[in-house]
């Protein structure tokens, strides 16, 4: 399973390149966040940060409009991904988007009803939110189990990007479970590179070599 960011913040992505991210979400709430005005700027900086694929979100209603916006969001890079939410008209926007080869990352996902229907349409990504189903109580780690048996029963091609992560233990649970990819935010990033036995460990291992060296 890759990991990527769930962040619009430079600092953060760069430096969890260094640590084995390949890729990026953003979504409008994260770009407002960083109070950022122009996203085309923005995804292009990060796509020059990143090895992989990076998702832009449409910002508009209808069909039509959605299109129109995700063949422009398309055009900034060949590694951009167009976010396009789970409602009935973005399940048609994704028909035409992947009928002209346009890689659609299907957001806002809560049911395996709708992930089937993105495969069905040839999204290149489906994003369960399942922090989010957690919040309202119920198994987003379900709904990731789901999707995983639906799309492997029917050998589809739509990748699972487990997203709304909260903690680590979402993360190793999608990649058991057999998610493609976990987008993840920076603080849960950061809590995968530690851990207090390692950090007590090391720093054991230190002063006994400071001690036997005189150093
Ligand atoms: C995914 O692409 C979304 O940006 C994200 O994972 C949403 O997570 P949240 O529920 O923490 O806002």
């Amino acid at each position: 399973m890759r990991l990527f960011l769930d962040t619009a913040n430079l600092e953060q992505i760069k430096q969890g390149v260094k640590w084995g991210v390949s890729g990026v979400t953003t979504n409008p709430t994260l770009v407002a966040a960083e109070g950022i005005k122009d996203y085309k700027g923005l995804v292009k900086t990060i796509c020059g940060i990143v090895p992989g694929e990076v998702s832009a979100e449409v910002t508009v209603e209808g069909v039509a409009a959605m299109v129109a916006q995700a063949r422009d969001i398309a055009s900034w890079h060949k590694n951009v991904v167009v976010k396009v939410p789970c409602t009935p008209d973005g399940f048609e926007a994704t028909s035409q988007l992947a009928a002209d080869g346009i890689r659609v990352n299907m957001t806002l996902c809560f049911s395996a009803g709708q992930a089937l229907l993105a495969a069905l349409c040839g999204a290149h990504f489906i994003s369960p939110f399942i922090g989010r189903l957690d919040d309202v109580g119920q198994d987003g780690l379900d709904l990731l189990s789901g999707i995983v048996g639906v799309y492997n029963k029917g050998s589809f091609k739509t990748q699972v990007l487990a997203a709304s992560v909260r903690h680590p233990i979402h993360v190793l649970k999608a990649a058991e479970l057999g998610a493609h990819v976990a987008t993840i935010p920076f603080k849960v990033l950061e809590q995968l590179t530690k851990h207090p036995l390692t950090e007590a460990g090391n720093a054991r291992f230190l002063a006994d070599w400071r001690r036997t060296s005189g150093s």
